[in-house]
């Protein structure tokens, strides 16, 4: 049986950033309460022009350079998303395009912010399976646009970005060790974004109330969220045969500082074992443990060798833990540059839409 490694990685945020001082100039807030409850200083926003699909591509083509891979051998991309670009066609799919993915399956993952643990988890077991050698698993976010900005419950939380992992296929022992997933529907009322879907089509009405935005029951989602991460992570190390002792780095879905200071008390870990960068980004929901985990990457934290688990929770209510032994790129002597593969992949996307508006022309002829 293939094991399914890490073997590139990639995040991209957006430039202009929205610091709580900004925040204070539209609802009644302060810096100090903000960075007090939740540790957020700062979040990036995406400008207009920016999309979940085109930050997702930016993050995809670095994850691609480092696996050192070209998109024309992705076999899957998976992207979890909370605020994906349209109910259909999938936000995968707009990045397989834009990639020049010209082989790989693409869907989209809807599990709130556990999506990247979940697509990661999907992905891995794919390549377990034998069936693909090789995907792309993306978070994106552009939760900016569905944040009511005149509730200070929420829009004080959360920020835009996107990460990505590339997942090979390879014999040697490691990568993906365990992972657990859990769903408890019974507390889908707690964290919701109602309006556009089958129950609430936009409607004047569904916009008058606010259907639109993200609603939260801020408290319950607290309490939710401290009850499951220090135990998921445990099962998730229980399931690799590991114990906490083992464990050089925890990435945690970055929510809020408080609850990763409560969950790695459950722990008995210290903190300085957590990847900690909410206050930079805010919650990032599908983006934020990739983004945690590339910066992480970055400054040398999380080296060859090394255990880490990744562990989130989210609206559902969702929530899930992986363990990982970590790797890096597979060693390969040719060089390839997935970069240039965007121009051949716009001029390959405008010669398809091209072919298909002659096909549609003639067949309306013929008839
Ligand atoms: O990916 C999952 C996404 N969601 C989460 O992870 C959210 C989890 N929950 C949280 O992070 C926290 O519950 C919040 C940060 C949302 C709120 O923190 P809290 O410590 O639970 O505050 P609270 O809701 O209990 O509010 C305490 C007080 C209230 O005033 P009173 O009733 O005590 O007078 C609120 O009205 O703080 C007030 N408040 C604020 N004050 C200034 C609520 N929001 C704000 C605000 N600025 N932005």
């Amino acid at each position: 049986m293939p094991y399914a490694h890490i073997t590139g990685w990639g995040m991209f945020v957006p430039e202009p950033v929205l610091t709580n001082d900004d925040i204070a100039k539209m609802v009644d807030t302060n810096d100090e309460w903000i960075r007090d409850r939740t540790g957020i200083r700062q979040r990036h926003i995406a400008r207009e022009n920016e999309f979940p699909s085109t930050l997702a591509v930016e993050a995809s083509i670095k994850a691609l350079q480092v696996a050192n891979l070209a998109p024309t051998e992705l076999d899957l991309i998976i992207c979890a998303s909370s605020s994906p670009e349209y109910i259909f066609p999938a936000t995968a799919c707009l990045i397989q395009d834009q990639i020049g993915a010209t082989k790989a399956g693409a869907f989209d993952l809807s599990a709130a912010c556990s999506g990247f643990i979940y697509a990661t988890n999907m992905a891995a077991q794919a390549i377990r399976s034998g069936s693909i050698k090789n995907a792309l698993v993306i978070g994106t976010e552009t939760l900016s646009r569905f944040v009511n900005w005149k509730d200070r419950n929420t829009c004080i939380l959360f920020g835009d970005g996107a990460g990505a992992f590339v997942i090979q296929a390879s014999e040697r022992p490691g990568g993906i060790l365990s992972a657990v997933m859990h769903s408890d529907g019974s507390g889908a009322d707690s964290l919701t974004l109602l309006g556009g879907g089958a129950r609430y089509p936009a409607t004047e009405a569904s916009v008058h109330e606010g259907k639109h935005f993200i609603q939260m029951d801020g408290k319950e989602v607290f309490r939710f969220a401290t009850r499951v991460m220090g135990r998921a992570t445990q099962e998730s190390l229980e399931l690799a045969g590991l114990t906490t002792n083992d464990v050089q780095w925890i990435v945690p879905h970055q929510a809020n500082y408080r609850i990763i200071e409560t969950a790695a008390k459950y722990l008995k870990m210290p903190l300085d074992k957590y990847i900690i960068n909410v206050d930079r980004y805010g919650n990032t929901s599908t983006a934020s443990i990739p983004i945690a985990t590339v910066e992480a990457l970055e400054k040398g934290q999380i080296k060859s060798g090394d255990k880490v688990v990744f562990v989130g929770f989210g609206a559902g209510l969702t929530w899930g833990a992986m363990t990982v032994e970590w790797t890096g790129p597979i060693p390969a002597k040719r060089h390839v540059y997935p970069k240039r593969y965007r121009l051949f992949a716009r001029l390959r996307s405008l010669l398809l839409r091209a072919v298909r508006l002659i096909e549609g022309f003639l067949s309306r002829r013929e008839l």
